[in-house]
């Protein structure tokens, strides 16, 4: 970044960020358990149109708001629409930033322990049925990692590293999708790994119902990092002559691609270590990639050696590590840039400050999984279900908020900003855009994804909370 406001030093700096942020967790920790949770192949299909037809104009909505106004969300739609229902969904963003990352940062915890397990000799014993368990059960244990994942991120959002980072995002991504190919290249050469292909691609039509449809939705908005302002913020540092239409296409597609490749390993792993699992048996839960990556890796130690599949396995594990830390970057630069922007704090005490606050929610996710009573059964829904506290925070914020920050954010397009003055920001940095069949494309659609999003969210939050089903 450089200049009074700063901007991206190039259009390869934008796309790294917004793909950085865009590609971690969620790719391949949430989307190999949602496609599980989900009937496999017809969740992956509604995934993909979810994500190309509702997502990517809102991907590039967020971006356009971003450049236009050269502000934090909730700057940003305070210019553009003051005192109206959308300044609301400025601030619902910051929220979410600020909750999102409680869980996130324990989850991510969770994968830099597991680093460290197989760094000092594990890899067997973390192979064992039930270890997960006992890994996320040990209190002590998953504060610390949580608390260093969480100094991490505050140290970079601080100390402004980002160049660094920049420069290992560089190396480091190339070398997360070569390490996916390759195990994915070795589990399709096991036994069953076809049965695990076939409900991974061969999509049954019949299992697309309003649940899966809602959870596609949900998890598309997160792997995006969308309907939170983390593009608007990122693209509020995007130059005018880039084409940001490019720029948001490219990081849609990289983002889905690492999703489906995570799948497509893990799935088939499922298939080869668990043969006896059918789509009925199929694990789902937040333990899916611990419990079978390690006996990915112990199988392969009987072809290649402990030592070296140990040293495998840990370094999968550390660039996971670094695409979450990517990911809690842009996740804590929102809730900061708002107290910097609209608060006049100092950067540094703000990221700090925030950073201990997420901290203490965060202890609340650790105990969520065994270690106390009261945040493993930490709430009833009226439908009964009984959640723990991670999940209540990811269903509220995750499942329910993101699609809700979508519905506001392309409502605001549609009905306050207008489709004109969308397309003239897009237009900039994008010749001969006013007048063609993208733009008309674009302009239909964005009127389509509120009506879309509103539907989904209100179905998600009865099925979710009231195990309404309406459709
Ligand atoms: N997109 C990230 C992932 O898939 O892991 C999660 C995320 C990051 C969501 C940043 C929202 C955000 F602002």
């Amino acid at each position: 970044m450089n200049q009074a406001r700063g901007e991206w030093s190039s259009r390869f700096g934008f796309i790294l960020a917004a793909a950085g942020s865009a590609i971690g967790l969620g790719n391949i920790w949430g989307f190999p358990i949602m496609t599980a949770k989900n009937g496999g192949a017809a969740f992956v299909f509604v995934y993909l149109i979810l994500t190309f037809v509702v997502c990517f104009p809102v991907v590039m909505t967020e971006i356009a708001i971003g450049r236009h106004t050269a502000k934090n969300p909730v700057g940003a739609f305070n210019q553009l629409a003051p005192k109206s229902i959308f300044a609301f969904a400025g601030k619902l963003g910051v929220l979410c930033g600020f909750m999102i990352l409680s869980f996130y940062v324990v989850i991510a915890g969770w994968v830099f322990g597991y680093f460290v397990e197989v760094v000092s000799g594990g890899l067997q014993r973390l192979a064992q049925d039930g270890e997960f368990g006992n890994f996320v059960a040990n209190p002590y244990k998953n504060l610390m990692y949580t608390g260093l994942f969480m100094l991490a991120t505050v140290g970079i959002v601080v100390g402004g590293v980002r160049d660094g980072i920049e420069r290992w995002a560089r190396m480091l991504m190339p070398t997360l999708l070569i390490m996916l190919l390759a195990l994915i290249i070795y589990v399709m050469t096991l036994e069953n790994a076809g049965k695990g292909l076939a409900f991974y691609l061969i999509p049954d039509f019949s299992k697309i119902t309003v649940p899966v449809v809602n959870s596609a939705l949900s998890q598309a908005f997160f792997s995006l990092s969308l309907g939170m302002g983390a593009l608007i913020t990122s693209g509020s540092y995007v130059s005018k002559k880039d084409d940001i239409i490019a720029s948001g296409f490219i990081v849609t597609v990289l983002d889905s691609s690492i999703a489906l490749l995570a799948g497509l390993l893990i799935i088939p792993a499922i298939f080869t270590l668990a043969p006896d699992t059918t789509a009925e048996t199929i694990k789902a839960g937040p333990g899916l990639i611990f419990e079978f990556l390690p006996k990915v890796f112990m199988n392969l130690a009987g072809d290649v050696g402990y030592f070296f599949a140990s040293f495998l396995a840990a370094f999968f594990f550390l660039l996971i590590s670094f695409a979450a830390l990517t990911s809690t970057i842009s996740l804590l630069e929102v809730p900061t840039s708002w107290v910097v922007d609209e608060k006049k704090i100092r950067r540094k005490k703000a990221a700090v400050l925030i950073g201990v606050v997420i901290f203490i929610i965060a202890t609340g996710s650790v105990l969520a999984s065994g270690a106390s009573d009261f945040f493993t059964h930490f709430i009833t829904y009226p439908s009964g279900a009984d959640k723990d506290f991670l999940s209540f925070v990811a269903d509220v914020f995750f499942e329910m908020c993101l699609p809700l920050g979508g519905f506001l954010l392309s409502a605001f397009a549609a009905f306050r900003w207008k489709t004109h003055n969308l397309s003239k920001e897009i237009a900039v940095g994008r010749e001969h855009y006013i007048g063609s069949v993208l733009e008309k494309w674009l302009n239909f659609v964005i009127y389509l994804c509120p009506v879309i999003i509103l539907f989904i969210f209100v179905n998600t939050v009865l099925a979710k909370l009231f195990d309404i089903v309406l459709f």
